[in-house]
């Protein structure tokens, strides 16, 4: 192709996928989670969970996820856009005639175990990217299903809860901080060392269950950081966090202290420090044990 062509072809391109109001369109994907799931969760509280084989993310399916996904499918695919959907779920399809206008990453319901055990702390992420990459991630929104409260962000225009701007806190005192840690795992005599030094420094750690609320946690100040170490998380449960946490000016590295990168596909994994400012997540980073 000519190079005025190409020069085209990317401003249409550029037209094309600036003219959706994606934000608007993860809204609707919610409030159709809300609709669909809404007998289900009352009635599925509790209850044994038939066996629906596993998902793309290696994780058995349950019939709330499958609900939550089809939900968003419907929204996405009544507004005729084309998109590439990469699910914890179903994994990655391509729709329409220009599949890689979008990347969606979905993680139909995040603490899916909480929800079943009638625990009230499970949300929907939706993130969207130019490219299957993490640090493309532009559009983010992660709902509380249980409270009703939902986050969001923008690339570039902050971050909200229930439309309220939000920031997270300044704490810096560890004694006085809480802190999240993910220790679910078989794996936890690795991990345990690497973290004592850090707990024993806390007087408040928590697990709540569904790490993308947790992050959110940390992005609107309700805690002070949120560490998964496991390397066990996937990259489709912290794709919409992640630009929430960036964009509230909360900070998010590897527990190295890079900066996070992971290819957006259901088997990606990441490990991470979520903090709500530099001075504590230099705290913590120090207390870690390579
Ligand atoms: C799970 C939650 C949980 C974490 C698990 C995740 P899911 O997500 O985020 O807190 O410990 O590793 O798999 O499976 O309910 O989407
Ligand atoms: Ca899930």
């Amino acid at each position: 192709m000519k190079t005025t062509n190409l020069i085209i072809e990317g401003f249409r391109k550029y037209n094309r996928v600036n003219l959706v109001d994606w934000l608007q369109i993860l809204e609707e994907c919610k409030a159709n989670v809300k609709r669909q799931t809404a007998s289900l969760l009352k009635a599925s509280i509790k209850q044994p969970q038939p066996d629906l084989g596993v998902g793309a993310g290696g994780d058995p399916i349950k019939q709330i996820d499958l609900t939550a996904e089809k939900a968003i499918m419907e929204t996405l695919l009544g507004k005729g856009l084309s998109f590439t959907l990469i699910s914890e779920e179903s994994g990655i399809k391509r729709y329409g005639s220009e599949p890689d206008q979008a990347y969606i990453t979905v993680d139909p319901i995040d603490g899916s175990t909480n929800l079943t055990r009638g625990i009230p702390f499970y949300a929907t992420s939706i993130a969207v990217s130019t490219n299957p990459k993490l640090q493309a991630v532009h559009t983010a929104l992660v709902a509380d299903l249980f409270h009703d409260v939902t986050y969001t962000a923008v690339k570039g225009m902050g971050a909200k809860r229930n439309n309220q701007e939000i920031r997270p806190s300044k704490e810096v005192d560890l004694a006085e901080a809480v802190i999240g840690v993910d220790l679910n795992t078989y794996k936890v005599r690795e991990i345990a060392p690497r973290i004592t030094s850090l707990i024993e420094r806390t007087k408040h750690i928590r697990h709540l269950g569904a790490n993308a609320l947790e992050l959110c946690y940390v992005a609107d100040g309700t805690i002070d950081a949120f560490i998964d170490i496991r390397g066990k998380l996937r990259a489709t449960d912290t794709a919409a966090a992640w630009l929430i946490i960036k964009e509230a000016g909360a900070t998010i590295t590897t527990p190295e202290g890079k900066p996070l990168n992971a290819k957006l596909d259901p088997t990606e994994k990441l490990s991470f420090v979520a903090s709500a400012n530099r001075k504590i997540h230099k705290i913590i980073l120090n207390l870690l044990k390579a």
